[in-house]
């Protein structure tokens, strides 16, 4: 696969702020396989995911992913974590990165003397009493020029972005896999307005399949 080919197909639109999610899910929606995501994808939609990284502002993801990679590249933009718990490895490598400060993205409920810990080690927003209003969040996030967001989900998150009205394009991998089970779905929470989106590509690599799909015009 030449990803550098296909990135060309990737670039973010004029109008900004725009958020961009990324996911993978099987042929019947399962976005793991016995909880590992990883079992589901291949070396390219991992190449791709992170060339995406390199075209966005931030990227932006909820704790539980965030708990589970634990780790981050330097040369990634500038990490947002989206957590009330702030149950998250201040001293492990993603708080680490000197390149670009990472974001933490709670609320006024999270725990006090945690919060303080976070805003020694991270750019902190707060907005929202007992969980984080997402669009205020995102919307502070391009107020503060990051403005080409890029949400790799989990899937908690996402659905939280979507009901928010944020999620202006979806790119889906879809992995030629069936797995049946009780894994999530790409969104995960309670159902919102319909939303139709056009697609924009499907770019072929083997079994695997590249989605782009924008918010639907008018
Ligand atoms: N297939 C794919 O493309 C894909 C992509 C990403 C992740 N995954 C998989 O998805 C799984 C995790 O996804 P998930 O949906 O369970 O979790 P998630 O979206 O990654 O994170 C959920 C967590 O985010 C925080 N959070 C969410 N909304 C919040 C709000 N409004 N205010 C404050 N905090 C908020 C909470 O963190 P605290 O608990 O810290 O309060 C919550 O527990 C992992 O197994 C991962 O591998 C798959």
């Amino acid at each position: 696969m030449d990803v550098d080919a296909m990135l060309e197909n990737y670039a973010y639109p004029e109008t900004t702020p725009w958020l961009r999610a990324n996911m993978i899910a099987t042929l019947d929606g399962a976005i793991q396989y016995k909880g590992n995501t990883g079992a589901i994808g291949y070396r390219g939609d991992w190449e791709l995911m992170r060339r995406l990284r390199s075209l966005a502002d931030v990227v932006i993801m909820g704790a539980t992913t965030v708990r589970e990679y634990d780790d981050f590249p330097e040369s990634a933009p500038p990490l947002a974590i989206v957590s009330r718990s702030l149950n998250l490895d201040f001293d492990g490598p993603i708080f680490a990165r000197t390149r670009h400060r990472p974001i933490v993205i709670t609320c006024e409920g999270a725990p006090r003397e945690t919060r303080r810990l976070a805003e020694q080690r991270a750019e902190v927003i707060v907005c929202g009493a007992e969980s984080a209003d997402i669009g205020k969040a995102l919307t502070e996030l391009a107020g503060r020029g990051y403005k080409r967001q890029l949400c790799e989900g989990g899937p908690v998150v996402l659905a939280e972005v979507a009901a928010a009205g944020w999620l202006h394009e979806l790119c889906l991998t879809l992995s030629p896999t069936i797995t049946a089970g009780d894994a999530a779905r790409i969104l995960n929470g309670p159902v919102i307005d319909m939303q139709s989106m056009e697609l924009c590509h499907a770019i072929q690599d083997g079994n695997y399949l590249f989605l782009r799909y924008r918010i639907a015009q008018g």
